[in-house]
């Protein structure tokens, strides 16, 4: 049996998505409701509105995909679905959706790893496939290197310590009490500011190590709103203090740590590939460290399209069809997972 056209759904954090997309390739729609609004004002993602408004969305997100492709069920192959890892009662209104059509539409069904899947929206970038490559995902829960060697094989190398990339974003915002969520918002602050203005140490970690550590940075951070001595009590910036330097500083000593931890993997293991994937994937400074890095140590990097980077479900039907192609099907009794 060929599977090509694959009706993709994702609802593992905050974005209900849906999107159809021929032989893992070529989007023919892809539509993404997201939730950022509803969180804004807690800061964060709030697992039990997640919940609620994945509910209230997901059937209207289904029935725009297929309008906008301009197909109907008959025309798909097969359903792909994020079953994990994400919040549960996120999980379980995708999950619940995928399993319902294939049962009704009598379509195979297959289950994805959303970090697989993120790691498929960057070789979606590529014409062709040079395996292994060093893998970095790069989101708002998760900061990883991986060696992979195909679309369904990743082998961890290390992962943050504690926080992860895009959440060190999302909390030093807050701190420069910039809006949610923190990493587009640090961008666009500091944009024009000097990336050198304020000085943090890059949490390194020891020599060879591969892990990530973004916790340390977040409380240079602090202590450098709290003034000399750390003696200042209300810790948000002073005015005198230039916020674009301070957002441009914070998130080179981030972009900086990424790309030197990809340049180490790769003196590390040979390989001179790196794909980027994940929501920190779309900033642009990381991009450019990235390539400067690329270009001192010799190793190529491919960012996933910025659309592809947040969560979305081009890459969920993407991984579906290369699963699928390798014999992998889930039935009616697929649960969901949180890790
Ligand atoms: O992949 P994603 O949509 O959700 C998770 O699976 O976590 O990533 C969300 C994260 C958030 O922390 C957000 O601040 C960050 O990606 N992000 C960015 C940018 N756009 C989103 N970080 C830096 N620069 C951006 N332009
Ligand atoms: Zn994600």
């Amino acid at each position: 049996m060929s599977h090509r056209v694959i009706l993709g759904i994702e609802s593992s954090c905050d974005e209900t998505a849906a999107a159809i997309v021929r032989d893992g390739r070529t989007v023919l729609a892809s539509v993404v409701h997201s939730q950022i609004d509803e969180h804004a004002a807690w800061g964060g993602v709030v697992p039990e509105i997640a919940g609620r408004s994945h509910l209230e969305a997901i059937r209207p997100v289904l029935s725009e995909v297929f309008a906008a492709a301009n197909l109907t069920h008959h025309d798909i192959d097969a359903i792909a679905v994020t079953a994990r890892p994400g919040l549960l009662g996120s999980l379980l209104v995708g999950v619940t959706a995928a399993k319902s059509l294939s049962w009704a539409w009598n379509k195979p069904l297959v289950d994805v790893h959303h970090i697989e899947a993120h790691a498929y929206a960057a070789l979606m970038s590529l014409d062709e496939w040079v395996f292994p490559y060093i893998t970095l995902i790069v989101s708002g829960g998760h900061t990883s290197l991986y060696r992979t060697d195909s679309p369904l094989e990743h082998t961890l190398l290390g992962a943050t310590r504690d926080d992860a990339a895009g959440e060190a974003l999302d909390k030093g915002a807050a701190m420069l009490e910039l809006s949610y969520p923190g990493g587009p918002s640090i961008e666009k602050a500091g944009a024009l500011g000097d990336p050198k203005a304020y000085a943090f140490k890059l949490p390194m970690l020891d020599r060879d190590s591969l892990e990530f550590s973004f916790s340390g940075l977040k409380t240079a951070l602090l202590y450098k709103l709290k003034g000399p001595g750390g003696k200042r009590t209300d810790p948000t910036l002073p005015e005198s203090q230039d916020l674009s330097g301070m957002a441009a500083s914070f998130e080179y000593a981030v972009a900086e740590t990424l790309s030197r931890k990809c340049a180490r993997a790769c003196a590390q293991t040979g390989i001179p590939r790196v794909l980027v994937g994940g929501g920190v994937a779309r900033n642009s400074r990381l991009r450019a460290r990235m390539a400067f890095q690329g270009e001192k140590h010799g190793f190529q990097a491919t960012f996933a399209k910025t659309e592809h980077c947040t969560d979305n479900a081009v890459m969920i039907a993407g991984l579906g069809h290369a699963r699928l192609q390798a014999g992998c099907q889930a039935d009616l009794l697929l649960d969901v997972a949180a890790r």
